[in-house]
């Protein structure tokens, strides 16, 4: 088991962090939503994975207009998730355990449910409510044209207006208003958030869309297609993405972090060029930042050796240890992905039906044909390869049980807001959010006792934590055991690679361990040494393609 010394400082640089999407994770009530008294039920089953801590996605009061990310009280929990009492007994029963809490803040907008929201609207334009939130006049002969013509995340315009003719921003949906990050008082009260759950005992934060917090709103607006493109280096003076202010609002966070014993930690959402990212990483910024490349690779060797040796590199400069992910609950899961033909970074397949796997959600799972016994062999391959790398691992709960994307969800059953504001052209993320099967059986495969907010798939059955958890075969074991391995191999935060064969991932660990990824079609030799763990079978001894191995050549 790694759970690891609670009161260890660095705790967080090379943990195995667990995405928990709490409405989809387990229902302890029968409603068919998932909730805290559901998480703390299941603490055994997180031990026994052998997990650092979990990273608990939105559980706050929302109308769940995205998914939770739309915040009507930052201090509260969902009466649909239960209380404040049961978030407590949940900390408690994970800290006996052994398993740390980062929890979700989303300090980029609000809901429009949230109180300040409610009062800006009840306001005057040009009053103190409004000033907490970007709201401006239109433009056009009677300010009937939005602000500006900037685009939202998820389709349609970035603008809503509101009865008395005014404007205001939201760079996602209609019902998260953009908070205005230059008002102190929106400042001082995400402090006092901070301070309220650190108190509460939670040992870190993943902080929302953390790139796009200051803004700068000054006229004239600029037009889309004047605005720099935000995937290349920007240098910090972009009116909305990745500015250089946002530091300041970091600094202040990290003074907050460091009142406490052992200090809070913070991981970035920052979806900025590689190169920014260490900005946010900093020990003085948020300390760790998600770097989202490997989730955006395709299955391809030299890709990955890129992506690895750059984030590596990127986290010397910052100071900070790397993170890694394959799956959250924004993207296809990667069994899926992998069993897609590779896209426009390989073959030249059409952008849509590349590996990103959305095309092929779009068309209900039908186009391109998924190979599933592929995917998932490539998922485990991957996994293994991502849990040997130096950092720390961030594991989207389900991809332990090898779950597939489920693509062919009924389309009234959506709830991505994405699937409405794409004018029904986009599914988007519902498909990684089907709660989890946990026995073979039931009306929502003991996920609860009553059904389940997303609908399941039958084949979910054979993919459930009963199925798999005593089969030495299953994803489920190979994940208990690599976690297991890797708290006793993992050492300082360093990687060499070994040129071996061609498509070929072979590098090694402090203390002889070893990490091969075969990517090839020829099998390959192992090192002369102990195997530890492999994602399949080997094939006469040598290890096979899409399969990856830990050997250890001396300790
Ligand atoms: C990033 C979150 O991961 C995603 O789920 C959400 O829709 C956006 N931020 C907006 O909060």
């Amino acid at each position: 088991m790694s759970n690891q010394d609670m009161s260890d400082r660095d705790w967080w640089r090379q943990a195995v962090v667990y995405q928990v999407y709490p409405r989809s994770f387990a229902d302890h009530d029968g409603d068919g939503v998932g909730d805290l008294p559901g998480i703390t039920s299941r603490v055994g089953y997180l031990k026994a994975l052998g997990v650092d801590a979990i990273w608990l996605s939105p559980f706050y009061p929302s109308a769940l207009a995205d998914g939770g990310y739309d915040v009507d009280d930052y201090r509260d929990v969902d009466p649909l998730l239960g209380t404040l009492a049961d978030f407590d007994a949940m900390v408690a029963a994970l800290h006996d355990a052994g398993i740390k809490l980062i929890i979700d803040i989303v300090p980029n907008h609000t809901s429009n449910r949230h109180r300040w929201f409610r009062e800006a609207l009840a306001a005057a334009p040009g009053s103190p409510a409004r000033e907490r939130y970007h709201f401006r006049d239109g433009t056009g002969p009677d300010g009937s044209e939005p602000p500006s013509d900037w685009p939202s995340m998820f389709g349609g315009p970035a603008w809503h207006r509101v009865p008395d003719g005014q404007w205001y921003l939201h760079l996602f949906a209609p019902e998260q208003p953009d908070l205005n990050w230059d008002n102190p008082e929106v400042r001082e009260d995400f402090l006092t958030t901070l301070r309220f759950w650190s108190d509460r005992g939670v040992d870190g934060f993943r902080i929302d869309v953390a790139h796009a917090l200051t803004k700068d709103m000054s006229d004239p607006l600029p037009s889309a297609p004047d605005l720099p493109d935000q995937q290349q280096p920007l240098v910090g003076d972009h009116p909305i993405w990745d500015r250089d202010d946002a530091q300041e609002v970091f600094r202040g966070w990290r003074k907050v972090f460091d009142e406490y014993d052992p200090p809070r930690t913070a991981v970035a959402e920052a979806w900025c060029h590689p190169s920014r990212r260490a900005r946010y990483a900093q020990p003085e910024s948020l300390g760790q930042a998600f770097n989202f490349d490997l989730l955006q690779a395709d299955w391809d060797a030299s890709t990955f050796r890129t992506v690895i040796t750059r984030n590596l590199e990127a986290s010397e400069e910052s100071g900070s240890s790397s993170t890694w992910v394959l799956s959250n609950h924004d993207v296809v899961r990667h069994a899926s992905r992998y069993g897609l033909p590779i896209g426009p970074n390989g073959s030249g397949a059409p952008a849509q039906l590349g590996q990103d796997g959305r095309g092929w959600v779009n068309s209900d799972g039908t186009t391109p044909q998924l190979d599933p016994e592929l995917g998932l062999q490539r998922a485990r391959a991957a996994s293994l390869l991502l849990l040997a790398l130096p950092g720390s691992a961030y594991l989207f709960q389900g991809e332990e049980l090898g779950l597939h994307e489920v693509a062919d969800l009924p389309h009234d059953a959506l709830q991505d807001p994405t699937y409405e504001r794409s004018g029904h052209q986009q599914k988007g993320r519902d498909g990684c959010r089907v709660p989890i099967p946990w026995n073979r059986e039931g009306s929502s495969f003991g996920f609860g006792t009553g059904g389940a907010h997303l609908p399941q798939p039958r084949w979910f059955a054979s993919v459930s934590v009963q199925a798999e958890q005593d089969d030495p075969s299953s994803t489920l074991s190979l994940y208990r055991a690599a976690i297991a391995v890797r708290a006793r191999l993992q050492g300082e935060e360093s990687l060499t690679w070994v040129d071996s064969a061609p498509n070929l991932l072979h590098f090694t660990r402090p203390g002889g361990w070893h990490c091969l990824t075969n990517l090839g079609a020829a099998p390959v030799d192992l090192p002369d040494g102990e195997v530890m763990v492999t994602s399949g079978p080997l094939r006469d001894g040598l290890l096979p393609q899409d399969t990856t191995a830990w050997v250890v050549t001396r300790r």
